[in-house]
């Protein structure tokens, strides 16, 4: 079974995949309870938390709750990188992340990010230095490669686990496919089967199913599946993976009840976590999932995504429920 570090995970862990926006803590805490095993923070700046901008340092909340949790930062300088180690322990995480694969232009232009694909030996000098500066694991989520003609990623993730990096997630698309096309497993595979390696090797892109899932397990042979897009407003994903993989046959998708539950906690942890009205405002992306599917939702959607106000959000899942509360939710 695979471990990060000291940190002893289950076979073929499920990985929460760090996401813009998107992996704040309310959001960790709700796929932590559905069964992620591992979740991370979405990327924050290495130069935004040594200037202490209040934005990336409140990406470094974390709750006890969601543990093992893992912090990724972003960055191409190494004496940011390496001061920005040191205000990230401060939060206690249990791993570091450094993100080597954001493909946006305004990360990339610094040669951050997956910016760093076209200098690999920047890229491992860095990992380098930032594992002999902390003693918490080390991880790197990358891309395959900068372009079709670059895919160097069995060497690469050689030479990180060569310096100390604790395991590696890699996004099977280059940075030039952005989000385009479909993600390619194979040199992923190859990269797990390459004989030297030992760390763990999590798969990432795509998964969007138990099929997907256990297709990456078991025709893959990989060590276990990050998933990102979805599990946007649908952190049930977890849980019925697992169940599959558990049982061979799928779980009944959430109830009718349960979403609205998870939607209430959702915002409610959001408010309390960052004040009403970025609460309010940055819930909204999550609940167009949580409510997929549903004849004549348009109006109840219409009123959760353009209310200023929690009470009337709360207010439009306490309708929801009363009027849909029968709704049987057939497919995920
Ligand atoms: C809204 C959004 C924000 C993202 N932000 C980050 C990020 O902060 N750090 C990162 O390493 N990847 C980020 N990604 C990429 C995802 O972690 C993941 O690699 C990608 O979505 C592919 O996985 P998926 O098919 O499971 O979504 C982001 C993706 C999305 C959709």
């Amino acid at each position: 079974m695979p471990k990060i570090g000291d940190i002893q995970l289950p076979d073929f862990p499920l990985l929460l995949a760090p996401m813009e926006d998107v992996s704040d803590p309310p959001f960790r805490a709700l796929c932590k309870e559905q069964g992620a095993d591992v979740v991370y923070t979405e990327f924050i700046s290495s130069e935004g938390l040594i200037r202490d901008a209040e934005k990336s340092v409140m990406k470094l909340d974390i709750y006890e709750k969601e543990r093992p949790v893992g912090i990724q930062i972003f960055g191409a300088n190494l004496e940011s990188m390496l001061q920005s180690v040191e205000i990230v322990e401060k939060s206690k995480p249990d791993i570091i992340d450094i993100n080597f694969g954001c493909p946006v232009k305004k990360v990339v232009s610094r040669g951050a990010g997956a910016g760093i694909l076209k200098d690999i030996d920047l890229m491992v000098s860095l990992t380098k230095a930032m594992v002999e500066h902390s003693n918490l694991p080390i991880t790197v989520k990358t891309r395959l490669g900068w372009d079709d003609d670059s895919i160097r990623i069995v060497e690469v993730a050689e030479r990180l686990q060569d310096v100390g990096c604790a395991a590696i997630s890699i996004h099977g698309r280059t940075r030039a496919q952005m989000y385009k096309g479909n993600a390619d497993w194979n040199p992923i595979r190859d990269v797990k089967n390459n004989p030297r390696m030992h760390i763990p090797v999590f798969g990432n892109g795509d998964v969007n199913s138990p099929e997907t899932a256990m297709k990456m397990r078991d025709e893959y042979g990989l060590d276990g599946a990050m998933i990102g897009r979805a599990s946007i407003g649908y952190p049930w994903i977890f849980r019925e993976i697992k169940h599959f993989f558990e049982t061979g046959t799928h779980l009944a998708p959430p109830t009718m009840e349960e979403r609205v539950d998870a939607a209430r906690r959702h915002l409610q942890m959001s408010i309390d976590w960052k004040g009403e009205i970025l609460g309010v405002f940055e819930t909204r992306r999550h609940y167009t999932n949580y409510f997929k599917g549903i004849p004549n939702f348009k109006e109840y959607r219409m009123k959760m995504v353009t209310s200023d106000d929690s009470a009337s959000v709360f207010a439009a899942f306490d309708e929801v429920l009363e009027k849909f509360g029968d709704h049987k939710f057939t497919t995920v």
